[in-house]
């Protein structure tokens, strides 16, 4: 073989047996452990599909990473399994990526368009006309459709619920097809948004998935781990401290096997052929890192400008700080980059935003002559959101920069 820049990693034993594909989130495992009560339950809610009869509709709420979506997609292979007939029409839609009315009626109705010329356009058609289509294309045979809406707050965050109250009464239309919703929700609160009617029709039955506890975690990462590498390559001891470290934050099975993949790419870049605890800490450094970097790239000018102020004043050895100086420092970098200032009591409102972001920790501090008053900490490594923030455009004249006035008072 020629000489090449990967000769040196060639050498390293794969860390993974197979696919690393295995411990993504795309990948839907054959068995789902802990969730069989529900998928018994969904099973019992939906058998009346496969004798050709409407189930009844469903709401699935649960916290992220506890298991919503693989269930549901794991469902989908057992009806197929189930359905000798071909009765039934089982479809999963994503509300985030599919978030219009018009998308939803048209990726559904597409489904049952074969002829590719025929398929409803992306674009040019009235929503009523759309819904026809679809109401014509569904009623051509007698049949089950199941549509599982996943992420639904997100559409009817965007753009109402008239969507799902279109969906709720879209039997009415039909004659020999039937149509049932499931929808799916990290937001325990999303029905608070919807008419009554819509909330209590497409809540005929409705689920709960709890956050997953860490002896439930373990037995997850140990099925997976077994699919993804040798034996002895994730010891116990450390597919418990995952198992320990994803429970402590809301029981995210997600959270658990991103940990479990990052650690192993960190044993394997270093040529380890197991995975061990330094592993599983650096990766969670790692995680912790990129979290936080990618909520402050995604952060809006004005609160890049008060979290860049604060670190600043922590780089002059003001760690703990009050409104009122944030607001100074503030003040003087929209001086310096020409951004037009927001009053006090936004920039109070946007530092409430960062501190439910994680990225500062704002605290009430007393209760003295001038009012209550906050103490305001950064709560995110100094020198590595300092390089992101710089990258910002708008924040790129401050590169560098070192606060003119002393804040803190003497
Ligand atoms: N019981 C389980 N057994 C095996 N793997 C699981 C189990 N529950 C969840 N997972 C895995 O954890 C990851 C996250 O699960 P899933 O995507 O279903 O979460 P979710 O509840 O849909 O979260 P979100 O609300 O963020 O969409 C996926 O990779 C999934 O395969
Ligand atoms: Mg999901």
């Amino acid at each position: 073989m020629e000489e090449s820049i990967f000769q040196p990693y060639l050498g390293n034993r794969a860390i993974f047996k197979m696919d690393r594909e295995i411990l993504r989130p795309s990948y839907i495992p054959e068995r789902l452990p802990h969730r069989e009560a529900h998928i018994g339950q969904l099973a019992q809610v939906l058998v009346p599909a496969l004798k050709g009869e409407r189930p009844s509709n469903v709401l699935i709420f649960g916290k992220t990473g506890t298991g919503k979506t693989a269930v549901v997609k794991y469902i989908e292979n057992e009806i197929k399994k189930a359905d000798a007939a071909r009765l039934v029409h089982y479809l999963y839609l994503n509300c985030e990526i599919v978030d219009t009315p018009y998308g939803v009626l048209q990726g559904i109705g597409n489904k049952f368009i074969e002829n590719f010329n025929q398929r409803i356009p992306f674009t040019g058609l009235s929503t009523d006309r759309v819904y026809s289509l679809l109401v014509e294309k569904l009623d051509e045979e007698r049949r089950i459709v199941v549509i599982v809406l996943d992420e639904i707050d997100k559409i009817v965050l965007k753009s109402g619920d008239d969507i799902l109250y279109q969906l709720l009464k879209i039997n009415d239309d039909l004659s020999r097809a039937r149509v049932s919703l499931i929808g799916i929700s990290n937001d325990l609160k999303f029905t608070e948004y919807l008419d009554p009617r819509v909330r209590s029709r497409l809540s005929d039955e409705k689920m709960v998935f709890p956050p997953y506890n860490a002896e439930e975690l373990f037995d997850i990462l140990l099925e997976r781990s077994k699919l993804a590498f040798d034996n002895g390559t994730a010891p116990d001891a450390v597919l418990s401290l995952i198992a320990a470290l994803a429970a402590q934050e809301h029981g995210d099975a997600r959270r658990a096997l991103d940990l479990l993949r990052v650690s192993a790419e960190l044993a394997e870049r270093q040529g380890d052929d197991h995975i061990g605890e330094e592993h599983v800490m650096r990766a969670k450094n790692k995680i912790e890192l990129d979290t936080v970097i990618e909520a402050v790239k995604s952060l809006p000018t004005q609160s890049k400008l008060i979290l860049l102020g604060i670190l600043l004043n922590e780089e002059l050895g003001n760690s703990k700080l009050t409104t009122g100086e944030v607001y100074t420092t503030y003040r003087e970098l929209c001086r310096k980059t020409g951004v037009a200032p927001l009053t006090q009591r936004r920039v109070t409102d946007l530092i409430s935003e960062l501190d439910m972001l994680g990225l500062v920790h704002a605290r009430v501090k007393s209760f003295g002559r001038a009012g209550r008053t906050k103490e305001i900490q950064a709560s995110v490594p100094l020198l590595d959101v300092k390089k992101i923030l710089e990258k910002d455009e708008v924040l790129a004249e401050l590169r560098g920069y070192r606060l003119r006035v002393q804040t803190t008072l003497m």
